[in-house]
């Protein structure tokens, strides 16, 4: 079966054309590589022994879609991750974050309705839920008002999503609320990439212990938490993949049914303070970690973590990989991105000896 991958040559997405292929599935990529790079590619050839076919585009591109389709009348499922996804580059650009969101989406949906699609796995967050007032946090957990744009593209996605299906049109869509996904493939191979200073907390960890950043600023320790900092959930990204896979499978065995939504919380439901990651990430790779306890990060919830009862029963999965699994694979990964500075650095004084 035939997946489409928006944004597969991303952090999830990379991971997930790794599981879709270990399920037996035959992903087909598609993406601008705003937030990737060509080397991802590399790296899947390396893990799956030949490279998926990838098409280098825009979402937005209706044309670029429609050859797709046509080209691949097999197609089965979607699974979308194309999106800029920073919530602070979202404050300071919002418009780039409507027109890249909802517009990818939108264009997409035409593209599946047009050549009979229905399956579609939508990369959400858990950012619509805000400041849960319960935790830890569920399904029937009312969404708020979005703490950024980049948060309320992700409801106004859900939201569209919705009242396709409800105006009858033959989709079923399942949208993945994602807490927070970290770590890299077992092998090191792939992993996340961060472009420029990373703005997500575990990057930033292992960019500080491998000697790229001097310090890591910890926002904000005065919350109403065990140690005064924020909790998350923080799910490997290896888990997360297979969330999708799962998500893909449930649909594909609705064949009698039209039109169907629904949504689910895909975490690992135990959530960690930020300090507990750093005191983990010490005790994982024998490295110490150079933190300063700054003042909070406006937008930051003081903690969100799920109830994953719902991922369990209708997708059939929970997590496998635990924080310690996880923080140890980021190292491996940083590791490896060092070495191979390193080497890029030795042919380049190479060249410039002969
Ligand atoms: C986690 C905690 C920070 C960096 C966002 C999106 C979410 C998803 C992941 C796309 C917070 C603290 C961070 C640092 C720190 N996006 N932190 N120092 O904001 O929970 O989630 O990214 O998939 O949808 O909302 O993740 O890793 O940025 O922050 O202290 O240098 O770490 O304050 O408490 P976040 P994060």
């Amino acid at each position: 079966m035939k997946v489409l991958v928006t944004g597969g040559a991303g952090f999830i997405g990379s991971h997930t054309v790794v599981a879709l292929v270990k399920a037996g599935y035959t992903p087909i990529i598609i993406d601008n590589f705003e937030n990737s790079d060509n080397s991802v590619l590399d790296g899947l050839a390396e893990i799956l022994g030949a490279q998926p076919l990838c098409y280098e585009g825009d979402c937005r591109d209706g044309e670029l879609l429609s050859m797709i389709f046509e080209a691949h009348p097999d197609l089965q499922g979607v699974i979308h991750f194309a999106a800029n996804k920073a919530v602070g580059e979202s404050v300071k650009d919002p418009l780039k974050y409507y027109d890249n969101n909802l517009g990818s989406t939108i264009t997409l949906l035409k593209a599946m309705v047009h050549y009979g699609v229905p399956n579609l796995a939508f990369s959400s967050s858990c950012t619509v839920y805000g400041q849960p007032e319960v935790l830890p946090v569920t399904e029937s957990s009312p969404v708020q008002a979005a703490q950024s744009p980049y948060g309320n593209t992700k409801q106004i996605c859900e939201e569209i999503l919705q009242d396709a299906v409800r105006s009858g049109l033959n989709l079923r869509v399942l949208s993945l609320r994602y807490f927070n996904p970290i770590g890299a493939h077992e092998s090191a191979i792939i992993g996340e990439l961060p472009i420029g200073p990373p703005q997500n907390l575990v990057p930033f960890i292992t960019q500080t212990a491998v000697g790229l950043r001097e310090q890591l600023s910890i926002f904000g320790h005065d919350y109403n938490t065990p140690d005064g900092t924020c909790i998350r959930d923080y799910i490997h990204v290896v888990d997360l993949a297979d969330a999708h896979v799962a998500a893909i499978k449930v649909l594909e065995a609705k064949q009698d049914v039209d039109q169907y939504y629904d949504f689910v919380n895909i975490g690992t439901g135990t959530g960690s303070t930020v300090l507990q990651v750093v005191n983990t990430f010490e005790a994982v790779s024998g490295v110490k970690v150079n933190y300063q306890l700054v003042e909070r990060r406006p937008g930051d919830v003081e903690q969100v973590y799920a109830q994953v009862d719902k991922a369990t029963n209708l997708l059939g999965w929970k997590t496998k990989l635990t924080l310690e699994d996880a923080l140890r694979d980021a190292w491996r990964w940083e590791q490896r991105l060092a070495e191979n500075r390193a080497d890029e650095a030795d042919e380049e004084e190479d060249g410039f000896m002969d």
